[in-house]
């Protein structure tokens, strides 16, 4: 089985007006004028997923949303479907961040619910797992990485198009990247339970690295074995930066 092109996705999380739309575009220009090994995607907040999907029309880049709820409609004042993330135009969506994990108390099944329900509506499940820095100093990184991966990957996902992003918390935002050996060590864990999981369909899905990615450090990173693409943050907010990463892969 040939490797899945590595995956490279922008989390703007809560950022972005209209105007941000020029770094997207910037980024499609870049994309389409010289293809990159990487598929490349972006994920901005919801009210620009539609204006974005418009806007890059045609490019290589994809969209994505940032979250959605398991049910497909009803009274759920302030959520947002999968289907009408789709319908808007995104054709990803990262479930389970550690800030909505942290922010909003979901759960592992919870976030299996929705990854359900990207599948229901058609999106690809960028599905997130890390552990914090208590976890990590109590010894537990691998533990908890892999419980939230056997509790968060719905056995449905096996044959479909999804991904798992290693986010260890305390390297979101903050310039702290762990170790190569390190991030090798929970990929390769990851790769287990996915094996483990999914057989040999689990040998090929993309394990994504998020957590302070930037162009300096992207491509010793992007090199490790069984990393299979970023998930980005604040680089993604500039295409300049977004683009030293995509270069990268
Ligand atoms: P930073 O790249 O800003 O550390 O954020 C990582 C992240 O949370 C992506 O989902």
């Amino acid at each position: 089985m040939t490797a899945p092109r590595p995956l490279i996705a922008g989390n703007w999380k809560m950022n972005g007006l209209e105007l941000a739309l020029d770094e997207a575009r910037a980024v499609a220009a870049a994309v389409d004028a010289r293809p990159p090994a990487a598929r490349v995607a972006l994920c901005p907040p919801a009210t620009l997923v539609h204006r974005m999907a418009e806007a890059l029309g045609g490019a290589c880049v994809e969209v994505g949303g940032q979250d959605c709820r398991a049910e497909a409609s009803g009274a759920f004042t302030g959520d947002i479907a999968a289907e009408m993330l789709a319908d808007a135009g995104a054709t990803l969506v990262i479930l389970g961040h550690s800030e909505r994990r942290a922010g909003y108390g979901e759960s592992d099944a919870l976030v299996a619910a929705k990854a359900q329900a990207a599948l229901r509506a058609g999106l690809e499940p960028i599905v997130c797992v890390g552990e914090t820095l208590a976890e990590r100093e109590a010894g537990r990184t691998l533990s908890v990485v892999a419980g939230q991966v056997r509790g968060s990957l719905p056995a449905e996902l096996a044959g479909k198009a999804f991904a798992v992003a290693y986010e260890p918390v305390w390297a979101i935002g903050t310039g702290l990247t762990p170790s190569l050996m390190q991030i090798e060590e929970v990929h390769v864990a990851i790769r287990g339970e996915l094996t483990g999981m999914f057989g040999a369909y689990g040998a090929g899905v993309p394990i994504l690295y998020g957590g302070s990615v930037k162009p300096s450090n992207a491509v010793e990173i992007l090199a490790i074995p069984d990393v299979g693409g970023a998930l980005v943050g604040g680089a993604s907010l500039k295409a300049a930066d977004f683009l030293g990463i995509v270069e990268a892969a």
